[in-house]
């Protein structure tokens, strides 16, 4: 197969996203497909269209390879590509949109509020200790704890300039303490649970990509019941959303509160596939290799 691997882009997570993009791009060159990497500009149609892809491998993060954009372009010009459609993706890229779908279905997710930036100087838009972060990033960019004393992140002070500064409006949801978890669904399958455990407590964008800063745990030692939980409330985000060939749930577990404490945070429809990612990790955990989960990727596309 000819396959356009689209990666780069303008967004927050556009390092990431080459990483993830090299990575696929010589996989698919060592399974013997012809490979066109393609650093995403504001040309990359014209790109596209150069190159003819029989089919092309999403490996973008964030906006706007994330939200529908790109996914869009490529409907128009009738190219097959991996990973979520147009309208799946505009819902999962927002969490507060993500939830309005999943909340009446009976998928447990943190009750949150949309705030205005602005509005965080006149005080807490909730109880301490409350997570602040953009509703359409990823990779933990812009994302504050404020806890009851210090925050984690950024803090919040008339005049000081965290990153919430670019955004208009962001999502504020209570702190659930406990566990990071996370769940990937490959096809129709959950493949096994993650707990993340980061050193410094925060599962942060440099603990996501910095070796050594977090370990893995895979299978995560939770119990069985847990574990099931996780895995169907990810398989069914999956299914409600629409999502197409892989995503990836994360989740927070109030260890004290048995299965009431298992909260699905939002669904990754670009997941990464960088060395440290977590889908390519999971994929291993079930015998399969990088390289096959790239192919199975492709192939869900065709
Ligand atoms: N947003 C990053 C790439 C992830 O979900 O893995
Ligand atoms: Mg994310």
């Amino acid at each position: 197969l000819h396959v356009a691997v689209l990666m780069g882009g303008w967004s927050a997570e556009r390092e990431v996203s080459l990483t993830s993009g090299a990575g696929v791009a010589d996989a698919l060159e060592s399974l013997g497909h012809r490979v066109t990497r393609i650093d995403m500009d504001r040309d990359v149609a014209l790109r596209l269209h150069a190159a003819k892809p029989d089919v092309v491998f999403n490996a973008l993060h964030g906006t706007p390879g994330e939200d529908g954009t790109v996914q869009g372009l490529l409907d128009i010009m009738g190219l097959k590509y991996t990973h979520s459609g147009l309208a799946t993706s505009v819902i999962a890229i927002d969490k507060q949109l993500t939830k309005n779908e999943l909340v009446p279905h009976g998928i447990r997710m943190p009750e949150g509020v949309i705030v205005s930036s602005e509005s965080l100087y006149a005080g807490d838009p909730l109880p301490r200790p409350y997570v602040l972060k953009p509703v359409n990033e990823g990779s933990s960019v812009g994302v504050a704890i404020v806890m009851a004393e210090g925050n984690y992140g950024n803090p919040i002070a008339p005049g000081s300039e965290g990153p919430w500064r670019h955004f208009d409006h962001l999502l504020a949801e209570p702190f659930i303490k406990g566990r990071e978890l996370t769940v990937a669904v490959l096809g129709d399958e959950a493949l096994a649970v993650t707990e993340l455990r980061p050193r410094n407590g925060f599962y942060d964008y440099d603990a996501k990509y910095t070796d050594g800063l977090t370990e893995h745990v895979c299978p995560a030692d939770i119990p069985a019941d847990i574990a099931e939980a996780a895995m169907d409330m990810a398989l069914r985000a999956h299914k409600l959303l629409g999502c197409k060939g892989t995503s990836r749930s994360d989740f927070r577990w109030d260890d004290e509160r048995g299965e009431a404490g298992l909260y699905l945070l939002e669904v990754n429809t670009q997941p990464g596939m960088t060395p440290l990612s977590l889908v390519p990790e999971q994929a291993r955990h079930i015998g399969m290799s990088y390289a096959d989960l790239v192919q199975r990727i492709v192939e869900e596309a065709l």
